[in-house]
């Protein structure tokens, strides 16, 4: 792999279960990056203790994630696959960096503020000083941990420890992207110019899939209602009912349109999964109604992820084999990250480590 192409980085927490909206509208894009830009794929453990966790779960899913990644297409030949608690360098660069992050930035930050509001708190916003936090008594079920708030310097770290050049992100990562950004200005201005400004990467086509209980909200992993989500490891039987039960609008005509948001839906999945186009689709069940119009999307689904599922399955069950992609990914990381950091930390004023 050349060193010379640009890079491109992006992560997934592993938390939860990748949905049908995550690899139509994120991972199968960035298969397509593989060539054109040397790609690293984080699968980010650290950033999954922020919030309440199950030691057991989290390591499965890290395992679970990273299977899912490649059998949803990523190569381990022609990118970096890797966990961000295996290299050095993540958590020491995120220091260096909140020494640059006043802490009202971090507090003004929306996902922060969102993820304050659900453990009970109530976030005012105040003066100069920034925000204040006022326990909403009895809903207030734990307190707001330090790393909550340190999320985004932490994911600017991941960003500017390989220079990342191109970051896929979604729109609610949008703020977070940002902030690393001006981190990168301002740690370049302070010390001297180090890091690469990262843009967000767009996908040309990425498709933006709804929940299927909700079609005005997306499709998210984290929804409480599951019925609105389509996993990728969903079996064909909860796949085709969650289908059946979506949510569809008045009238019985299959089209896309501004009043037909759960129709329109649909039929953004339908297209995505067969490459069809909305009007060729919209042609073909013309006159046909809403129930012959499921049913093809539910087979069109199902035969979509089956192979998905294949794949996944025997790499979840091949641990040898996924060690190895891990230590692979792990060494192309390391050694990109320690040039970074020991720039680092010489442009900060930190003694170099003496060798023996
Ligand atoms: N915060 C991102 C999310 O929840 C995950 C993430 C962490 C990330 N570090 C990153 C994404 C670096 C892109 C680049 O989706």
């Amino acid at each position: 792999m050349s060193s010379e192409k640009p890079v491109i980085l992006t992560c997934a927490q592993p938390s939860g279960q990748l949905t049908l909206g995550n690899y139509l509208g994120a991972i199968r894009n960035w298969t397509t990056l593989m060539d054109d830009y040397e790609c690293f794929f984080g699968v980010v453990d650290m950033h999954a203790i922020t919030t309440r966790y199950v030691p057991a779960d989290l390591r499965a899913n890290t395992l679970s994630c990273v299977a899912l990644y490649m059998a949803c297409g990523l190569d381990p030949h022609r990118s970096h696959i890797f966990v961000q608690s295996h290299i050095i360098g993540h958590t020491e660069l995120a220091w260096v960096l909140s020494c640059l992050t006043p802490i009202g930035e971090l507090q003004r930050m929306t996902q922060f503020k969102e993820k304050a509001a659900k453990l009970g708190f109530k976030v005012a916003e105040g003066d100069d000083e920034g925000v204040r936090f006022a326990h909403e008594g009895a809903r207030a079920q734990a307190t707001i941990n330090s790393g909550l708030l340190m999320y985004p310097v932490l994911m600017a770290a991941d960003i500017l420890l390989y220079n990342a050049k191109a970051v896929p992100v979604g729109n609610d990562q949008r703020q977070h992207l940002e902030l690393c950004r001006d981190l990168a200005q301002r740690f370049n201005q302070t010390y001297s110019d180090t890091f690469t400004i990262p843009e967000a990467y767009i996908p040309k086509s990425g498709a933006r899939i709804m929940s299927l209980q909700n079609p005005l909200a997306k499709m998210s992993k984290s929804d409480e209602n599951t019925q609105g989500t389509l996993f990728i490891l969903d079996s064909p039987d909860v796949l085709k009912k969650k289908i059946m039960s979506a949510v569809t609008d008045s009238g019985s005509e299959v089209r896309n349109a501004d009043d037909k948001p759960g129709v329109s839906n649909l039929l953004q999945i339908l297209a995505a999964v067969t490459g069809d186009s909305i009007e060729s689709l919209e042609a073909s069940f013309e006159g046909k109604g809403y129930g012959a119009f499921k049913q093809a999307v539910a087979d069109a689904v199902i035969a979509a992820l089956e192979p998905v599922q294949t794949r996944y399955q025997a790499l979840i069950s091949d641990k040898a084999y996924l060690n190895d992609v891990l230590q692979k990914g792990a060494d192309a990381a390391q050694k990109r990250a320690y040039k970074t950091l020991a720039k680092v930390y010489r442009k900060a004023g930190f003694v170099e480590r003496p060798r023996s």
